[in-house]
């Protein structure tokens, strides 16, 4: 007799920003079984025109959904500049988690006035971040600087190289000296660089991530009735399952085997035939 998945909670990024709010969303949801996808072979998004990440996006979104996922979070803020609205129209119903920049509590913490947000291009240029600039920015100077060079770094693990400081510091110095006090990770690769960001700016500039409350807003859309199981947390990648295995241990301290995936077509296939296949 044919089985039904696991109702599982669907996470997607680029490549490893994700897993920092997958992490949050395992503290705070800790029965309830996740689907991982890293889009790494498509990394970076930043740069990708929007129509392009729309495509990327809804395929995942679909072989999360195929999968199990109940609740998709776009836990990039790119993916949910360039897709979340649309995904939201063809999936009408269906609950999304998207990202945005956290400009509201930046600019309720900010002494100077100045805040500093660090994303990609395509957050900076979308119309939600646009949107939120003219909502909540009103009396403060907002300084936008999109930061690819920051995914690479947290991407490859290179922070704490002296070649990794000084790109934080060709970054972040030029807003510090704007008088920026306060800075918002509009990229959720970022989290992963906040030890070294924080040592570079030092201790009494803000480094604000909207993790948690990512995490909370999952537990608030999760369908009614949505039981926690005993169901292994599952990672899959466009990328090498190796690399991500190294990286999950690394980044969250979690001992998993990724799986492998490949884009064929246009949509996302494995090699694995699922638990529930087998059985
Ligand atoms: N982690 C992603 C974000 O939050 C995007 C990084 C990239 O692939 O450019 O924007």
């Amino acid at each position: 007799m044919p089985q039904v998945a696991a109702p599982s909670i669907g996470v997607l990024d680029s490549g490893i920003g994700g897993l920092s709010v997958l992490r949050e969303i395992h503290h705070l949801l800790p029965q309830h079984p996740t689907l991982y996808v890293a889009d790494q072979f498509h990394l970076p998004y930043g740069p990708r025109p929007v129509a392009e990440l729309r495509g990327y996006v809804q395929a995942i979104a679909e072989y999360l959904m195929g999968e199990g996922a109940v609740v998709i979070v776009l836990a990039c803020n790119t993916a949910s500049a360039a897709a979340l609205y649309d995904l939201r129209e063809k999936f009408p119903g269906y609950p999304f988690v998207g990202m945005e920049p956290a400009l509201k509590p930046a600019v309720e913490h900010t002494r100077t006035g100045v805040v500093g947000v660090l994303s990609t291009r395509t957050t900076a240029e979308g119309v939600p971040y646009q949107r939120l600039l003219s909502r909540f920015a009103e009396g403060v100077r907002v300084i936008t600087r999109p930061a690819p060079e920051l995914v690479h770094l947290a991407e490859e693990q290179r922070q704490d190289t002296p070649e990794g400081r000084a790109i934080i510091a060709e970054i972040v110095q030029p807003m510090l000296a704007e008088g920026v006090d306060t800075f918002v990770l509009a990229c959720t690769h970022f989290p992963f660089l906040v030890q070294a960001i924080q040592e570079v700016v030092g201790p009494d500039v803000r480094l604000i991530d909207p993790s948690p409350a990512v995490a909370r807003q999952t537990a608030r859309v999760l369908p009614p009735g949505t039981a926690p199981s005993t169901t292994p947390h599952r990672y899959l990648t466009t990328g090498s399952p190796a690399l991500m295995r190294t990286m999950l241990r690394t980044l969250i301290n979690v001992e998993a085997q990724p799986i492998g995936l490949r884009w064929q077509g246009g949509i996302l296939v494995s090699d694995h035939v699922s638990e529930i296949n087998k059985n």
